[in-house]
């Protein structure tokens, strides 16, 4: 059996899988099918200052080997995950990365001040999020919006800091470079990808919301190059995800670059998806001979 711990920011993960935000909840459904100390890390449905009822139906679309959605954020608020689910995650012997957002860079700098006050791990703040006093535009999509929501919530919290980036830019490796300056210890990548789907019958958008966020093993591709980019432009570490279905997937991400990975759309088609993802991790390293994952990150040979 190989070594598949990893250490992000200093923080010691038992393996490098992490369920990613959305798709996990906040572990309760999954825990009655595996204990979740299984599980490297976890990283929360994304939370907000505010209770959030999320977008009107429908709000999920499937695509060829993919999914859209738009649910927007549907969320009980930050005090009742702070009051009720994060003291049972603690508990659950796994990584507690909370992913929180905002629709100002005070809520979100609001957010991690009362997350700074729990025991939680890591934060990990989403950037694609619109900002609502910058005409809507999502702070993942200009360095200077990112760079600032950073530099702010930077302040805030003494806790190691992830920032999720937004795929849907012409240079993610920018982006990650005006985070890593304004005090990021670590990255994230990537989200959902803007989409859209329309029903021929009706003319109308399939979403409620009319575009929405692509993930899925379609996608996968696209996260490896991202990943790479980005792993090559900053000296902080890279968590990597988006379309991860397979071991194998784990491994070609981390050898683009990531210290982790997280695994999203595919625990909707398998629950168990990180656990086989894990096994699989193991097998491939075994019959490789390597010992420990943290040999392979990074290590891809460009031509
Ligand atoms: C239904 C759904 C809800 C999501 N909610 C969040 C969220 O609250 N915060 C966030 O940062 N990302 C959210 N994401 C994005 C995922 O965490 C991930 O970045 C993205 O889906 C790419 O990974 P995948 O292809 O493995 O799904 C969501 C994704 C899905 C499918």
């Amino acid at each position: 059996m190989a070594d598949l711990s990893v250490n992000v920011c200093g923080i010691d993960f038992k393996n490098p899988i992490i369920p990613a935000s959305g798709v996990f909840g906040y572990g309760r459904e999954y825990e009655e099918l595996f204990p979740l100390s299984k599980l490297g890390g976890i990283a929360t449905k994304g939370t907000t200052l505010h209770r959030r009822n999320g977008n009107l139906a429908p709000r999920i679309a499937e695509t060829p080997s993919g999914m859209l959605n738009s649910v927007g954020l549907q969320n009980p608020g930050i005090d009742h995950f702070i009051d009720v689910e994060l003291p049972n995650l603690l508990t659950k012997d796994t990584v507690i990365l909370a992913n929180f957002a905002g629709s100002t860079v005070e809520e979100c700098v609001e957010a991690a001040e009362k997350l700074d006050q729990t025991d939680v791990h890591m934060l990990e703040l989403n950037i694609s999020c619109p900002n609502v006093k910058q005409g809507g535009a999502a702070f993942g999509t200009s360095c200077e919006m990112a760079a600032e929501v950073t530099s702010q919530v930077r302040k805030a919290t003494s806790k190691p800091l992830v920032v999720k980036l937004s795929p849907n830019v012409t240079s993610i490796a920018d982006i990650a470079k005006a985070v890593e300056a304004a005090g990021a210890d670590a990255v994230s990548l990537i989200n959902t990808l803007l989409g859209m789907r329309i029903d021929i019958n009706t003319g109308r958008p399939i979403l409620r919301n009319n575009v929405g966020g692509m993930s899925g093993p379609a996608v996968f591709p696209i996260a490896v190059r991202m990943v790479w980019q980005v792993a090559n432009a900053v000296k902080i570490p890279v968590i990597g995800m988006g379309g991860v279905s397979s071991g194998k997937d784990a491994i070609e991400l981390m050898m683009a670059g990531a210290s982790a990975v997280q695994v999203g759309a595919a625990i909707f088609t398998d629950p168990y998806a990180p656990i086989k993802i894990i096994d699989e991790m193991n097998e491939f390293l075994d019959s490789k001979g390597i010992s420990s994952v943290k040999e392979i990150i990074g290590t891809v040979k460009p031509w």
